[in-house]
């Protein structure tokens, strides 16, 4: 009887997918989300705690992983450097999603594609009309492809220059937000290829929701800074950006980032300054 049945529940648990189990759950009272849509969606499909909060750099490896195929080698310092925004700083093993918020550090930065400026108000819910004007470079086309992508994201750009007296745009925002165009467009579809259809990218942005309903899986293939270093180039060949003096974009230079260093002379960033919103 066992010997009959145990091949059956087997071929069963081989067959559940992602979409089976971890359905979208939306954030209920007392949940917690970021700045991040990636994280977001994460959390309200449980590959992070549901609530968003105590998570570790251990959970933010398995759950980028589980729920992005995002390679241990970026899910480890992104995670360490998440772990920075703690306000108890010196020795914290786990963040709150929220206190990801915190205005250029580590990772919540000005000409954001679906968040308004820190200067305009608030700088982590999404925002539709922000995010709308990333959108309309994809009008009319049913592909987010890396041209489009790049210049609804300089857009943006060009856009918190001539609106926020306040604008923060250096060299570590300018790597900081082309990694993120090229993270959604490579999780979203293939690392080598990165061109999502659109509407994964308004479910994921707009609703912080894994697209299993429209017919996503996470890619076959590790997304990590190697993948996302070529994509990047490409982004900033599409829309003619001028590249920071100095600033060499090597998958060095990615690292250097996340690990909470200036992107141009390598030297470790000052985290208290940077948590005070003084620098
Ligand atoms: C977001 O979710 C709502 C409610 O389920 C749905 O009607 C809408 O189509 C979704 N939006 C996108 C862009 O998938
Ligand atoms: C870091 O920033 C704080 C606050 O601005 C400042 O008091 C401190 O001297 C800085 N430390 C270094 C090493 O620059």
């Amino acid at each position: 009887m066992l010997s009959a049945i145990l091949p059956l529940v087997f071929s069963a648990l081989a067959l559940a997918s992602d979409a089976d189990t971890h359905p979208f759950v939306p954030p209920g009272p007392g949940d917690v989300r970021s700045p991040c849509p990636a994280l977001n969606s994460l959390a309200n499909h449980g590959f992070l705690p549901h609530s968003g909060q105590g998570i570790t750099v251990p959970q933010f490896v398995q759950a980028l992983k589980d729920g992005l195929n995002v390679g241990a080698q970026f899910a480890t310092v992104a995670g360490t450097a998440a772990l920075a925004s703690n306000p108890t700083l010196f020795g914290a093993t786990s963040v709150d999603l929220n206190m990801l918020d915190e205005h250029n550090f580590p990772i919540e930065h000005d000409c954001s594609l679906s968040r308004k400026d820190a200067y305009f108000g608030d700088d982590h819910t999404f925002d539709q009309d922000t995010f709308n004007q990333v959108l309309a470079y994809f009008d009319g086309s049913e592909v987010a492809t890396i041209p489009a992508a790049s210049k609804g994201r300089y857009h943006r750009v060009q856009q918190s220059m001539a609106t926020n007296p306040e604008l923060s745009y250096g060299a570590l925002q300018f790597v900081l937000s082309y990694g993120e165009t090229a993270l959604y467009l490579s999780v979203l579809d293939n690392p080598l290829r990165g061109n999502p259809p659109v509407s994964y990218v308004k479910s994921f942005f707009e609703n912080e929701t894994l697209p299993y309903n429209l017919g996503w899986t996470k890619p076959e293939i590790e997304v990590d800074f190697e993948t996302l270093q070529p994509i990047i180039t490409e982004l900033i060949l599409a829309n003619g950006e001028v590249i920071p003096e100095g600033l060499t974009l090597d998958v060095g230079t990615l690292i250097s980032i996340w690990e909470l260093k200036d992107p141009i002379t390598g030297k470790l960033r000052n985290t208290t300054c940077a948590l005070l919103g003084l620098c």
